[in-house]
């Protein structure tokens, strides 16, 4: 048996519910609390638990669960609960995520490229000043991440002729993109990268990782934009590289606290792009179809998609 655990609105929840009953041909799936506190009965036939973003703790209330599937890409939430119990856990592998993630990369690569920040600033002055424009072969770009979305998105950015570099922990090897592995590998990825792509997991050894530090090694004039975590980003060290002109730009979509509070700040800072956490939105038909074929392959004993290590945090 199957119960769906999240903490969306009911009606996003009961639209996951339906997607996901549908892709599993009519099974009825259990949705449990907040929305519909369940008895004892109900919640230990349970051996599948479908999560997005549920409420922490009240795991031994599901003594048979044996799966918990993410129906989202990002694990950190769900991780940073200390009472989940030692169970398999799969997050939500989606090649139509990935390819809007390579989107998003891809428009906001390109719109720091072109100047396109600065153009619009000078557009407010009624200014008409032209700027020199570099080749995309000669912007060199570093991807943080060269996971689904990272990979992904260094391939778009490839076909879109940039110089590519990307950072991993196990530094896979990826085609005509230099890559960099581990600890040692970050300083020499950020020299070179004029503009730099957050797109790591958020873990205890990339929480804060966009720092002083960090920004004191990119190239004067290079701007970054973070499509990982909030708490990747130490704001106080951006708006610090924003105000010195080190840093050109930066475009943030996810932040520490969301939706980013009315009296921020960041919301009128002319040298930040700000997003409404929107650089790849899972699409609750196309999800629902790869949380099934997960939950049939676990029921058959085949290997999962998206099983995640606890020990790596991601
Ligand atoms: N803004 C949005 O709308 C949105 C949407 C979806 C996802 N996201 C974010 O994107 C993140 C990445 O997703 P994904 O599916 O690409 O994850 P993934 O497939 O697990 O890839 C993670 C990548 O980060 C690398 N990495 C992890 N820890 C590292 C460390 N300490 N040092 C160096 N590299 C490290 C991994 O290295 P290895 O390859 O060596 O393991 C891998 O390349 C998610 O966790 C989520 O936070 C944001």
């Amino acid at each position: 048996m199957l119960a769906l655990l999240t903490r969306l609105p009911r009606d996003r929840a009961e639209l996951w519910l339906h997607e996901l009953e549908a892709a599993l041909d009519g099974e009825p799936i259990l949705l449990g609390p907040p929305h519909r506190p369940l008895g004892a009965a109900e919640r230990g036939a349970v051996d599948i638990l479908l999560v997005a973003n549920p409420e922490p703790g009240g795991w031994a209330d599901w003594p048979g669960v044996r799966l918990i599937q993410s129906l989202w890409a990002g694990v950190d939430g769900l991780l940073a609960d200390s009472t989940l119990p030692d169970l398999p856990i799969a997050r939500l592998v989606d090649p139509a995520l990935a390819a809007a993630m390579a989107e998003t990369v891809a428009t906001h690569v390109l719109a720091l490229h072109r100047r396109l920040p600065l153009y619009r600033l000078q557009q407010s002055t009624r200014l008409w000043r032209q700027w020199p424009q570099p080749a995309a072969r000669d912007r060199r770009v570093g991807i943080l991440g060269l996971g689904e979305m990272g990979r992904a998105a260094a391939r778009l950015l490839l076909q879109l002729g940039f110089a590519v570099a990307g950072w991993s922990r196990g530094g896979a090897a990826l085609e005509g993109v230099a890559t960099h592995a581990g600890p040692d590998g970050l300083a020499p990825l950020l020299q070179r990268s004029e503009i730099l792509v957050n797109l790591l997991p958020l873990t205890e050894a990339t929480r804060g990782i966009l720092n002083a530090r960090t920004f004191a090694l990119l190239p004067e004039g290079a701007s970054i934009v973070n499509l990982g975590r909030g708490p990747h980003l130490v704001v106080p060290d951006l708006l610090a590289a924003l105000g010195s002109g080190h840093l050109d730009h930066a475009v943030l979509d996810v932040f520490d606290q969301e939706p980013l509070p009315l009296e921020s700040p960041l919301w009128h800072h002319p040298k930040l792009t700000i997003l409404p956490h929107v650089a790849a939105v899972t699409d609750p038909r196309a999800a629902a179809a790869l949380v099934a074929a997960n939950v049939r392959a676990f029921r058959e004993g085949h290997p999962l998609t998206g099983l995640v290590s606890r020990a790596g945090g991601y």
